[in-house]
């Protein structure tokens, strides 16, 4: 973990009330701090550091059921390295991530991207923000995004058929500014940032993943600067009883809160309605983007989310 973190980082535990967090035991590798205990100074909840990733979760045992989450496989390892990557060893990867990088020109600010998974749109934005901060609830992606972060280069293994698979090693774009990166397993609904510590934050394909999509909402407007802050979202809104109740779904039902679209819905929920997210932002572009994961060299999911910028 970078030092310049802690500035913003708060305990978990404690949100709404925003408590620092206090650095102790700390290894270090350089810069990084490879092991150590991050302590709440007020509840006394301690959160750790392994290998470099600090797991700042409310839930610890979160890390502990890591299955129970799709997303800590190697096979959804190797599908994340594929969408975010495969276009820097030369295969066909997607470009919803310039797409959206393109959205926000203006940003110069700290920026956060929520549910970055190996963090292709946290290192696209290291040339533009102040800092870049990706977090997500994987540890293995985590990981991994840190490893690529310190070591300029990775190597993924990409599944062919079966259990035959290729591996291809990859490099970072010499543009990207690794000092400014950092990546730390965070739940998304409980943000550990001080209020108003970003410019500029992403939802980039998570909102539909998540039990409490509102929770999340509220926690991205908590944290965004109350001035000019900029929200950029993108889903395609597969709502799934097996991840959140349909009561929570933000559309794609007929009754109930927030029946009908969810695009409209989100929309209206950004700019204000029923005074969520408060200050409210305006609308400033949407649109559509495909990508696609590749499962296997004849198996692709192909995706189109509905996108969206804001600006208070
Ligand atoms: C569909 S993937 C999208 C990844 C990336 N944003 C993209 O568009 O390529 C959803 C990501 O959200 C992460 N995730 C799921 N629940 C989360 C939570 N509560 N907090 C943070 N990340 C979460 C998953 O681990 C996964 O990396």
């Amino acid at each position: 973990m970078k030092e310049f973190i802690l500035e913003k980082l708060i305990c978990p535990s404690c949100i709404p009330i925003e408590n620092p967090l206090r650095l102790k035991n700390t290894l270090r590798e350089g810069d990084d701090i490879v092991s150590g205990i991050l302590r709440c100074r007020s509840c006394g909840k301690e959160y750790p550091i392994k290998d470099g990733v600090a797991v700042v979760l409310k839930d610890n045992s979160l890390t502990e059921s890591d299955m129970k989450f799709r997303y800590e496989t190697r096979r959804m390892l190797s599908f994340y390295l594929w969408a975010h990557y495969s276009d820097l060893w030369g295969d066909e990867g997607n470009d919803i991530y310039y797409i959206l990088k393109s959205l926000i020109q203006d940003t110069k600010g700290p920026f956060l991207d929520t549910g970055c998974a190996v963090g292709r749109l946290t290192m696209e934005m290291s040339d533009r923000a102040e800092t870049s901060i990706g977090i997500d609830i994987s540890f293995t992606f985590i990981k991994k995004a840190r490893e690529l972060m310190l070591n300029g280069g990775q190597e993924a293994e990409i599944p062919i058929e079966g259990e035959l698979m290729e591996r291809h090693y990859f490099k970072i774009k010499p543009e990207w500014k690794t000092d400014k990166v950092e990546f730390i397993v965070a739940d998304a609904e409980r943000i550990p940032f001080k209020e108003g510590s970003f410019s500029c934050a992403s939802s980039m394909n998570l909102i539909d993943r998540l039990k409490h999509p509102i929770l999340h909402l509220k926690e991205l407007s908590r944290i965004l600067n109350p001035v000019n802050g900029e929200l950029l979202i993108s889903d395609p809104f597969s709502w799934d009883p097996d991840i959140a109740e349909k009561d929570e779904w933000l559309g794609g039902k007929h009754s109930g809160r927030f029946s009908g679209s969810s695009e409209e819905n989100l929309k209206a929920i950004i700019m204000g309605k029923g005074g969520l997210l408060s200050p409210p932002f305006s609308l400033k572009s949407e649109g559509n983007a495909w990508w696609k994961i590749r499962n296997h060299q004849r198996h692709y999911e192909l995706i189109n989310s509905y996108y969206l910028l804001a600006i208070r």
